[in-house]
């Protein structure tokens, strides 16, 4: 009996020394593994700092592909690429375009797979070169109108046109953004009735909707929706907003619908080719330059049969009364209109281009008193 309850208590002391020597043990070891873990931390810490150095100091660095990784002309091989093949476009809030050819260089130009004059490797998207007065605008204007407009034979006065979906060449209805901008001009800003109110703010946001789809990766279209969602109908900071996207809006204008403009042929179907000339297209594309110049020049006869002799004055668009372009059935902005109808800056350039002198406005030249 003495016997047992001996071996009970020696074998729980024995337990309890254990225990109080294992946990002596632990309690000096966690702050030796402690100092080990910080050294091994900080010697890590050092290397890296030291190769980074080192790395830095002797291999050159590479410039960032958001910075280099954009198109560098737009060549007719551009029209295979998805703009989310170009970095340095997805990254910016505001795309950029190609650099070279076109002086506008802060949004992007989307590539028409739809236009056969490009589409073929005949012309680049941005064809105009030789005219340096006009180039740069008759450029521009490729991004939003079809070659065919300017260049094709019709009797029509005003053009039968329509817009047509870059996506899929088909004809389409005018693009968002243009009722956008026009619901935007007419938008009462002393509306205070809440149901009203409401109305707006919910039309406001399925249009910007609209447009974004029209034009992937226009990031600052997606934060505008979401503002919109955050801020109360009439209230300052909605007032604030309202006026952040009628400035917003317009620099997708020129180029960046999702769509463009071209003739519409009695079904109501875009002419976006000469017809019938693939056959004499590869012809050329093939044995053109080995032509003799009579030879080439009636091939490219053939592959043009709709052109005009000479396409379009400046003006004969952009003009107040009788313009070739019916502006407003083809949904343009009242506000638009009226700005691209105003003949003075059209008829300055056109001067320009005629070789005609140019006057500087009286208002800017210093007064002599001779
Ligand atoms: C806004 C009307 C307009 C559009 C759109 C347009 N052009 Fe032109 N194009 C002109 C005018 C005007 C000229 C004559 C320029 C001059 O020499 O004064 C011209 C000239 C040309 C020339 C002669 C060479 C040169 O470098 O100027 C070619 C080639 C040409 N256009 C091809 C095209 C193609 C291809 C497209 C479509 C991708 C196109 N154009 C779209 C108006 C237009
Ligand atoms: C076939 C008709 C047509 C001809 C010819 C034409 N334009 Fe245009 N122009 C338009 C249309 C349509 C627009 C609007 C394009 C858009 O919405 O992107 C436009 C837009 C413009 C703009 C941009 C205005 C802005 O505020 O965005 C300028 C500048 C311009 N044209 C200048 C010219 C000059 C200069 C010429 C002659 C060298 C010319 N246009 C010939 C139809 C034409």
């Amino acid at each position: 009996m003495t016997k047992s309850k001996f071996s009970i208590h020696s074998l729980v002391d024995l337990v309890w020394r254990g225990l109080r020597g294992t946990a002596r043990m632990i309690r000096v070891a966690i702050p030796r593994l402690y100092g080990l873990a910080l050294l091994l931390f900080i010697c890590w810490l050092t290397f890296l700092s030291i190769r980074y150095l080192v790395r830095s100091l002797l291999v050159p660095t590479q410039t960032p592909e958001q910075i280099v990784g954009i198109p560098r002309r737009m060549e007719p091989e551009l029209l295979a690429t998805e703009r989310a093949d170009w970095k340095a476009i997805t990254a910016a809030e505001t795309p950029r375009v190609p650099p070279a050819h076109y002086h506008r260089v802060d949004s992007w130009i989307e590539p028409d797979r739809f236009n056969d004059c490009s589409r073929s490797g005949c012309h680049g998207p941005l064809p105009h070169s030789k005219n340096k007065a006009v180039r740069a605008f008759l450029n521009m204007h490729a991004t939003s109108i079809h070659c065919g407009v300017c260049h094709m034979a019709t009797d029509d006065h005003p053009l039968k046109m329509t817009w047509y979906d870059l996506d899929t060449g088909a004809a389409q209805a005018p693009p968002a953004i243009l009722r956008l901008c026009q619901r935007l001009t007419e938008i009462n800003r002393e509306d205070t009735e809440a149901s009203a109110l409401k109305e707006q703010h919910r039309e406001l946001v399925a249009l910007i909707q609209r447009t974004s789809k029209d034009l992937p990766n226009a990031s600052a279209l997606e934060q505008l929706v979401e503002h919109f969602e955050a801020v109360r109908p009439g209230s300052k900071a909605y007032q604030r907003l309202l006026d952040e996207t009628q400035t917003i809006i317009p620099r997708y204008f020129r180029g960046e619908y999702g769509a463009k403009l071209a003739l519409k042929a009695e079904d109501g179907v875009p002419i976006l080719a000469h017809p019938d000339t693939s056959d004499d297209v590869a012809k050329f594309l093939a044995q053109g330059d080995d032509l003799a110049p009579e030879q080439r020049d009636q091939l490219l006869e053939k592959i043009h049969p709709l052109r005009r002799d000479s396409a379009y004055r400046c003006t004969e668009c952009h003009s107040a009364d009788a313009s070739l372009v019916p502006l407003s059935q083809l949904g343009y902005p009242t506000a638009r209109i009226d700005a691209l109808s105003d003949p003075i800056v059209f008829e300055m350039i056109e001067n320009i281009d005629a070789g005609r002198p140019f006057e500087m406005p009286q208002f800017i030249t210093p007064k002599s008193d001779n």
